[in-house]
Protein backbone atom coordinates (compact mmCIF):
# COMPACT_ATOMS: atom_id res chain seq x y z
CA UNK A 1 0.00 0.00 0.00
CA UNK A 2 1.51 3.62 -0.79
CA UNK A 3 1.69 5.56 2.13
CA UNK A 4 2.11 9.71 2.97
CA UNK A 5 5.85 9.48 4.16
CA UNK A 6 5.03 9.17 8.15
CA UNK A 7 8.34 7.61 9.45
CA UNK A 8 7.66 6.86 12.68
CA UNK A 9 4.25 7.17 13.21
CA UNK A 10 2.46 4.33 14.95
CA UNK A 11 -0.93 4.03 12.07
CA UNK A 12 -2.68 1.28 14.53
CA UNK A 13 -1.97 4.12 17.28
CA UNK A 14 -3.30 6.68 15.30
CA UNK A 15 -6.09 4.58 14.35
CA UNK A 16 -7.12 4.74 17.87
CA UNK A 17 -6.54 8.08 18.90
CA UNK A 18 -8.85 9.06 15.40
CA UNK A 19 -11.47 6.63 17.04
CA UNK A 20 -11.46 7.59 19.89
CA UNK A 21 -12.02 11.59 19.03
CA UNK A 22 -14.57 11.18 16.97
CA UNK A 23 -16.30 8.85 19.43
CA UNK A 24 -16.25 11.94 21.53
CA UNK A 25 -17.65 14.28 18.50
CA UNK A 26 -20.82 11.77 18.15
CA UNK A 27 -21.42 11.85 22.04
CA UNK A 28 -20.41 15.27 23.20
CA UNK A 29 -20.26 17.38 20.31
CA UNK A 30 -19.57 20.28 22.54
CA UNK A 31 -17.24 19.33 24.17
CA UNK A 32 -13.32 21.10 23.80
CA UNK A 33 -11.34 19.89 21.01
CA UNK A 34 -8.95 21.90 18.40
CA UNK A 35 -11.53 22.48 15.54
CA UNK A 36 -15.19 23.44 16.21
CA UNK A 37 -18.13 21.89 15.52
CA UNK A 38 -21.76 22.44 14.63
CA UNK A 39 -24.33 24.82 13.07
CA UNK A 40 -22.41 28.20 13.63
CA UNK A 41 -19.64 26.78 11.70
CA UNK A 42 -21.69 24.96 9.30
CA UNK A 43 -23.27 28.41 8.53
CA UNK A 44 -20.47 30.14 8.37
CA UNK A 45 -18.29 27.64 6.25
CA UNK A 46 -21.54 28.23 3.41
CA UNK A 47 -24.04 25.74 4.46
CA UNK A 48 -27.77 27.29 4.12
CA UNK A 49 -29.86 27.48 7.08
CA UNK A 50 -32.75 26.83 4.99
CA UNK A 51 -31.50 23.23 4.02
CA UNK A 52 -30.32 22.21 7.46
CA UNK A 53 -33.41 23.09 8.47
CA UNK A 54 -34.73 20.19 6.52
CA UNK A 55 -32.03 17.11 8.33
CA UNK A 56 -31.44 15.81 11.79
CA UNK A 57 -30.04 18.33 14.00
CA UNK A 58 -27.68 16.20 16.01
CA UNK A 59 -26.10 15.29 12.84
CA UNK A 60 -25.34 19.28 12.91
CA UNK A 61 -24.68 19.64 16.06
CA UNK A 62 -21.70 16.66 15.54
CA UNK A 63 -20.77 18.06 12.51
CA UNK A 64 -16.81 18.08 12.33
CA UNK A 65 -16.48 19.36 8.57
CA UNK A 66 -13.90 21.60 7.18
CA UNK A 67 -15.54 23.39 4.45
CA UNK A 68 -18.56 23.54 1.92
CA UNK A 69 -18.52 21.90 -0.95
CA UNK A 70 -22.00 21.32 -2.40
CA UNK A 71 -22.47 23.88 -5.11
CA UNK A 72 -19.12 21.77 -6.62
CA UNK A 73 -21.01 18.45 -6.16
CA UNK A 74 -23.84 19.87 -7.86
CA UNK A 75 -25.95 16.73 -7.05
CA UNK A 76 -28.68 16.10 -9.03
CA UNK A 77 -31.73 14.10 -8.54
CA UNK A 78 -31.58 9.99 -8.92
CA UNK A 79 -28.07 10.51 -8.49
CA UNK A 80 -26.02 7.57 -6.34
CA UNK A 81 -23.58 9.39 -3.93
CA UNK A 82 -20.79 8.04 -1.56
CA UNK A 83 -20.04 10.14 1.34
CA UNK A 84 -16.39 8.69 2.72
CA UNK A 85 -15.90 9.15 6.48
CA UNK A 86 -19.78 10.03 7.00
CA UNK A 87 -19.61 10.67 10.34
CA UNK A 88 -23.01 11.33 12.00
CA UNK A 89 -24.12 11.98 8.91
CA UNK A 90 -24.96 16.32 8.16
CA UNK A 91 -23.63 15.88 4.20
CA UNK A 92 -24.97 12.36 3.98
CA UNK A 93 -28.24 13.44 5.12
CA UNK A 94 -28.45 16.82 2.52
CA UNK A 95 -27.03 14.42 -0.37
CA UNK A 96 -29.99 12.31 0.46
CA UNK A 97 -32.48 15.36 -0.06
CA UNK A 98 -30.67 16.40 -3.42
CA UNK A 99 -31.07 12.76 -5.05
CA UNK A 100 -34.93 12.24 -3.75
CA UNK A 101 -36.35 9.04 -3.61
CA UNK A 102 -34.97 7.65 -6.82
CA UNK A 103 -31.16 8.33 -5.79
CA UNK A 104 -28.91 6.92 -3.01
CA UNK A 105 -26.40 7.92 -0.41
CA UNK A 106 -23.81 5.13 1.49
CA UNK A 107 -21.89 6.78 4.31
CA UNK A 108 -19.11 5.26 5.63
CA UNK A 109 -17.46 5.37 8.05
CA UNK A 110 -15.00 3.37 10.85
CA UNK A 111 -16.49 4.96 14.23
CA UNK A 112 -19.29 2.82 16.00
CA UNK A 113 -20.44 5.74 17.84
CA UNK A 114 -20.74 7.81 14.85
CA UNK A 115 -22.31 5.21 12.57
CA UNK A 116 -24.91 4.37 15.11
CA UNK A 117 -25.45 7.98 15.42
CA UNK A 118 -26.12 8.58 11.85
CA UNK A 119 -28.10 4.98 11.16
CA UNK A 120 -30.36 6.11 14.61
CA UNK A 121 -30.98 9.51 12.89
CA UNK A 122 -31.39 8.10 9.37
CA UNK A 123 -34.44 5.83 10.43
CA UNK A 124 -36.14 7.90 13.00
CA UNK A 125 -36.43 10.82 10.29
CA UNK A 126 -37.51 8.24 8.00
CA UNK A 127 -34.85 8.68 5.52
CA UNK A 128 -34.86 5.16 3.65
CA UNK A 129 -32.80 6.70 0.33
CA UNK A 130 -29.38 6.72 2.53
CA UNK A 131 -27.18 3.95 4.63
CA UNK A 132 -24.38 3.42 6.50
CA UNK A 133 -21.74 1.48 6.35
CA UNK A 134 -18.65 0.17 8.44
CA UNK A 135 -15.85 0.78 6.88
CA UNK A 136 -12.31 2.36 5.96
CA UNK A 137 -11.89 4.83 3.31
CA UNK A 138 -8.92 3.58 1.72
CA UNK A 139 -11.13 -0.07 0.72
CA UNK A 140 -14.66 1.04 1.21
CA UNK A 141 -17.13 -1.44 1.04
CA UNK A 142 -18.75 -0.51 -1.82
CA UNK A 143 -19.04 -1.68 -5.86
CA UNK A 144 -16.88 -0.53 -8.46
CA UNK A 145 -18.21 2.43 -10.75
CA UNK A 146 -21.12 2.92 -9.55
CA UNK A 147 -21.12 6.17 -7.66
CA UNK A 148 -21.88 9.70 -9.76
CA UNK A 149 -20.18 11.61 -6.96
CA UNK A 150 -17.88 11.07 -4.46
CA UNK A 151 -18.21 13.58 -1.09
CA UNK A 152 -15.90 13.91 1.97
CA UNK A 153 -15.54 16.75 3.99
CA UNK A 154 -12.30 16.95 6.60
CA UNK A 155 -11.64 13.04 6.28
CA UNK A 156 -8.71 12.54 3.98
CA UNK A 157 -6.30 14.11 5.60
CA UNK A 158 -6.73 12.17 8.63
CA UNK A 159 -5.41 8.87 6.12
CA UNK A 160 -1.83 8.03 6.39
CA UNK A 161 -2.70 6.67 3.11
CA UNK A 162 -3.96 8.86 0.81
CA UNK A 163 -2.93 7.85 -2.60
CA UNK A 164 -4.46 4.90 -1.89
CA UNK A 165 -8.04 6.68 -0.75
CA UNK A 166 -7.97 9.11 -4.06
CA UNK A 167 -7.32 5.63 -6.17
CA UNK A 168 -10.36 3.86 -4.27
CA UNK A 169 -12.33 7.31 -5.00
CA UNK A 170 -11.46 6.55 -8.48
CA UNK A 171 -12.77 3.32 -8.73
CA UNK A 172 -15.67 3.66 -6.96
CA UNK A 173 -16.62 6.34 -9.72
CA UNK A 174 -18.63 6.03 -12.62
CA UNK A 175 -16.56 7.14 -16.09
CA UNK A 176 -17.92 10.59 -15.96
CA UNK A 177 -17.92 10.85 -12.14
CA UNK A 178 -16.98 13.42 -9.92
CA UNK A 179 -15.01 14.17 -6.57
CA UNK A 180 -16.02 17.04 -4.33
CA UNK A 181 -14.64 17.22 -0.75
CA UNK A 182 -13.72 19.54 1.53
CA UNK A 183 -10.08 18.80 3.22
CA UNK A 184 -6.94 20.09 5.14
CA UNK A 185 -3.61 20.78 3.69
CA UNK A 186 -0.53 22.56 4.07
CA UNK A 187 1.95 25.36 2.61
CA UNK A 188 5.17 23.48 3.79
CA UNK A 189 5.50 19.80 4.30
CA UNK A 190 5.16 19.32 7.76
CA UNK A 191 7.76 18.05 10.28
CA UNK A 192 8.27 15.00 12.35
CA UNK A 193 7.38 16.90 15.62
CA UNK A 194 3.84 17.63 13.86
CA UNK A 195 3.24 14.47 11.53
CA UNK A 196 3.81 12.28 14.54
CA UNK A 197 1.77 14.07 16.94
CA UNK A 198 -1.17 11.41 17.07
CA UNK A 199 -3.48 14.47 18.51
CA UNK A 200 -2.42 17.28 16.26
CA UNK A 201 -3.01 14.37 13.93
CA UNK A 202 -6.10 12.99 14.59
CA UNK A 203 -7.40 16.82 15.02
CA UNK A 204 -7.18 17.08 11.41
CA UNK A 205 -3.17 18.87 11.21
CA UNK A 206 -0.65 16.33 11.69
CA UNK A 207 -1.54 14.39 8.55
CA UNK A 208 -2.43 17.36 6.53
CA UNK A 209 -0.48 16.97 3.03
CA UNK A 210 1.42 19.59 1.39
CA UNK A 211 -0.57 20.68 -1.17
CA UNK A 212 1.67 19.94 -4.38
CA UNK A 213 1.59 16.54 -3.01
CA UNK A 214 -2.17 16.71 -2.48
CA UNK A 215 -3.11 17.84 -6.21
CA UNK A 216 -0.59 14.88 -7.37
CA UNK A 217 -1.86 12.05 -5.37
CA UNK A 218 -5.79 13.10 -6.79
CA UNK A 219 -4.21 13.28 -10.11
CA UNK A 220 -2.16 9.81 -9.80
CA UNK A 221 -5.05 8.54 -9.35
CA UNK A 222 -6.65 9.47 -12.84
CA UNK A 223 -8.73 11.73 -11.54
CA UNK A 224 -8.96 15.69 -13.29
CA UNK A 225 -9.15 18.70 -10.89
CA UNK A 226 -11.84 20.90 -11.86
CA UNK A 227 -11.48 23.41 -9.48
CA UNK A 228 -9.65 24.40 -5.96
CA UNK A 229 -10.42 27.19 -3.90
CA UNK A 230 -9.43 28.31 0.03
CA UNK A 231 -11.84 28.23 2.58
CA UNK A 232 -11.20 31.11 4.47
CA UNK A 233 -13.53 31.05 7.13
CA UNK A 234 -12.44 27.56 8.59
CA UNK A 235 -10.34 28.04 11.64
CA UNK A 236 -8.96 25.93 14.36
CA UNK A 237 -9.32 26.91 18.09
CA UNK A 238 -6.65 25.56 20.37
CA UNK A 239 -3.17 27.69 20.59
CA UNK A 240 -0.98 24.40 19.60
CA UNK A 241 -3.55 24.09 16.51
CA UNK A 242 -2.77 27.69 15.93
CA UNK A 243 0.69 27.50 16.13
CA UNK A 244 0.77 25.06 13.46
CA UNK A 245 -1.74 26.60 10.97
CA UNK A 246 0.19 29.97 11.02
CA UNK A 247 3.90 28.46 11.22
CA UNK A 248 3.30 25.64 8.43
CA UNK A 249 0.27 27.19 6.41
CA UNK A 250 -2.45 24.44 7.09
CA UNK A 251 -5.84 25.47 5.42
CA UNK A 252 -9.00 24.45 4.50
CA UNK A 253 -9.79 24.05 0.51
CA UNK A 254 -12.59 22.76 -1.32
CA UNK A 255 -12.23 20.96 -4.65
CA UNK A 256 -13.82 18.98 -7.37
CA UNK A 257 -11.82 16.29 -9.31
CA UNK A 258 -13.67 14.72 -12.27
CA UNK A 259 -12.90 10.66 -13.60
CA UNK A 260 -12.74 11.34 -17.14
CA UNK A 261 -15.24 9.28 -19.78
CA UNK A 262 -13.61 6.59 -21.00
C1 LIG B 1 -13.39 15.22 10.98
S1 LIG B 1 -14.60 13.95 11.07
C2 LIG B 1 -15.68 14.45 9.76
C3 LIG B 1 -16.99 13.70 9.76
C4 LIG B 1 -18.01 14.21 8.75
N1 LIG B 1 -17.51 14.12 7.40
C5 LIG B 1 -18.41 15.62 9.08
O1 LIG B 1 -18.20 16.49 8.22
O2 LIG B 1 -18.89 15.85 10.17
C6 LIG B 1 -13.74 12.57 10.40
C7 LIG B 1 -14.55 11.30 10.29
O3 LIG B 1 -13.83 10.39 9.47
C8 LIG B 1 -13.80 9.11 10.06
N2 LIG B 1 -12.54 8.48 9.60
C9 LIG B 1 -11.29 8.93 9.79
N3 LIG B 1 -10.40 8.13 9.18
C10 LIG B 1 -11.12 7.14 8.59
C11 LIG B 1 -10.76 6.00 7.80
N4 LIG B 1 -9.49 5.73 7.52
N5 LIG B 1 -11.76 5.20 7.37
C12 LIG B 1 -13.06 5.46 7.69
N6 LIG B 1 -13.45 6.52 8.43
C13 LIG B 1 -12.49 7.36 8.87
C14 LIG B 1 -13.87 9.37 11.55
O4 LIG B 1 -14.42 8.26 12.22
C15 LIG B 1 -14.79 10.59 11.60
O5 LIG B 1 -16.13 10.21 11.71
Amino acid sequence: MSTTPTRALDTQELEQRVKHMYEEVARDPDADFHFETGRPMAERLGYRAEELDRIPAPAIGSFAGVGHFLDLAAIEPGESVLDLGSGSGMDSFLAALAVGPDGRVVGVDMTAEQLAKARRLATEAGFDNVEFLEGYIERPPVEAEVFDCVISNGVINLSPAKETVFTAVARALRPGGRLALADIVSSQQLPEGVTCDASLWAACIGGAMQRDGYRAAIEGAGLQIVEWRENEQYRFVSERADNAVRKYGVTSISLLARRPEN
